[in-house]
């Protein structure tokens, strides 16, 4: 097999015979993963879809009828820049790392391997969703980010091959072991660990958990490990993408909701009533909002020491790249009440990542809020406060109403159908759930997209079935 010919890449892998030999090890595997893995029961149909082909701006990818798998996935990083830096912590301005440094060994590889790890997860947990799907527009979404998943794990393998030995290709394996949801060999992430087994979920999902990939990504990005900030930079192409697809799949649920609601009673017309989005959101961003990490952690500290994680935009939006005598205030809870507390902002860094990631969910509520007020309903829907149910850092194992407000256990207990999904509510959707799959229709409980991909039209056969 020529593996350099099948594998799409500007990692010069014709010449590195080492990398070709851990891939050829590695590719049958992750083929039979594909497999077994992911999206069940079209993996013999043709999809229209988009293949990174080049890292030029202008001409990355290519659109066509694929096999999903036969999808060349490809190894692409942003052009190295000449003279690199490292552009924040404590050796700021030093040349940036083209290799592994030793001390920062065990770090970086757990950045790289807890990133890689939720990319195959998410094509685990969306691997049955291809059968209900409300459209072929919508379908053909759906592969495009499951393969472009697939290529991300690509992407984070390389590096672990490249860059960490024999230890790098373990854990290139142990990617491929994993299995999201399965109790005995979780994926490392909860978000990553449940079921989104709708399609209102899966909107959720890659509204608010792929823009964590984003946030996690732009981080990334800015590393002083070059070549883990340069395959960062390129995968952010590809993820936007992803957040249109939830993005815009929401604003869609949202805007048939409200048009339904205007008709009559919307579960009676097989709608999606706005409290069930509502719980959908509340849910899913709470979930999101834990991927950041602990509010108050060494950990942050120490990759930004190192340089080897910074902060969203480092470069262009801060002046500050050392962030030694700088504090931030946060609430945390003490004696069971919330108390204001000063940190050093080494050790917020999780929490103010997390609060541009906050910023940006809230432009989309504000377009899903748009959407019912031009509808003319006056009903709006909101973000929770970022402590309610949350499962990892200050706020873990204390009670919130949706606001923030602190509770009692019990109390959250007698409160939490209002405000996260019930069975009930899960079976209801699961039950609007009918795959429409001729061209140009759409399911009943949500809009058509204003426009197609790369300028076809909503009724093309994305998927020839
Ligand atoms: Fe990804
Ligand atoms: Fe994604």
């Amino acid at each position: 097999m020529n593996l350099y010919e099948r594998i799409p890449n500007n990692v010069n892998l014709s010449e590195d015979k080492k990398l070709q030999r851990a891939l050829e090890k590695w590719l049958p595997n992750y083929l039979d993963w594909w497999q077994q893995m992911g999206p069940d029961g079209f993996q013999q149909k043709d999809v229209y879809l988009r293949t990174a082909i080049s890292v030029e701006p202008d001409g990355w990818a290519n659109f066509d009828f694929v096999k999903m798998p036969d999808y060349r996935w490809g190894i692409f990083l942003k052009p190295a820049q000449p003279d690199a830096k490292i552009g924040f912590g404590d050796n700021y301005g030093q040349p940036a790392y083209q290799e592994v440094p030793g001390e920062f060994r065990n770090s970086l590889r757990r950045i790289i391997v807890t990133q890689g790890d939720t990319e195959p997860a998410s094509v685990e947990q969306q691997r049955e969703l291809g059968k209900t799907c409300p459209s072929l527009y919508d379908l053909r979404n759906l592969f495009q980010v499951n393969v472009e998943e697939g290529r991300h794990l690509w992407a984070m393998v390389y590096l672990l091959q490249r860059y960490f030995g024999r230890d790098g290709r373990d854990e290139a394996d142990a990617l491929l072991e994993r299995r999201s949801g399965n109790p005995d060999k979780p994926r490392i992430l909860e978000a990553f660990n449940q079921p989104c087994d709708d399609w209102l979920n899966f909107f959720c999902f890659t509204m608010f958990t792929d823009r964590d990939g984003k946030y996690q990504l732009s981080a990334l990005a800015e590393s002083g490990f070059e070549p883990l900030a340069r395959t960062c930079q390129f995968m952010l192409t590809e993820e936007a993408h992803h957040m249109f697809v939830g993005d815009t799949g929401l604003n869609r649920v949202v805007k048939r909701t409200a048009q339904l609601m205007r008709e009559g009673d919307v579960r009676e017309l097989g709608g999606i009533p706005l409290d069930i989005i509502q719980k959908h959101i509340n849910f899913w961003f709470s979930y999101s909002l834990d991927l950041f990490g602990g509010e108050i952690s060494s950990n942050s500290a120490d990759f930004f020491a190192a340089g080897l994680k910074g902060r969203y935009k480092e470069q262009e939006q801060y002046e500050d790249h050392i962030v030694a005598e700088q504090n931030f205030m946060m609430k945390v809870v003490e004696e069971e009440q919330l108390k204001d507390r000063e940190v050093a902002m080494r050790n917020a860094l999780n929490e103010v990542l997390r609060t541009e990631y906050v910023r940006d969910c809230e432009k989309g509520l504000a377009r899903w809020n748009k959407t019912l007020a031009d509808e003319g309903i006056s009903e709006r829907l909101f973000l929770p406060g970022s402590r309610f149910h949350r499962h990892v850092g200050e706020y873990a194992g204390h009670h919130f109403d949706i606001e923030g407000n602190l509770i009692s256990a019990e109390e959250f207990e007698q409160r939490k159908a209002e405000w996260l999904p019930t069975i009930a509510d899960r079976e209801y959707v699961r039950s609007l759930m009918h795959p429409v799959v001729e061209p140009g229709k759409i399911a009943n409980w949500i809009a058509p997209p204003a426009t197609g991909i790369k300028g076809k039209p909503f009724e093309f056969e994305y998927v020839r079935l």
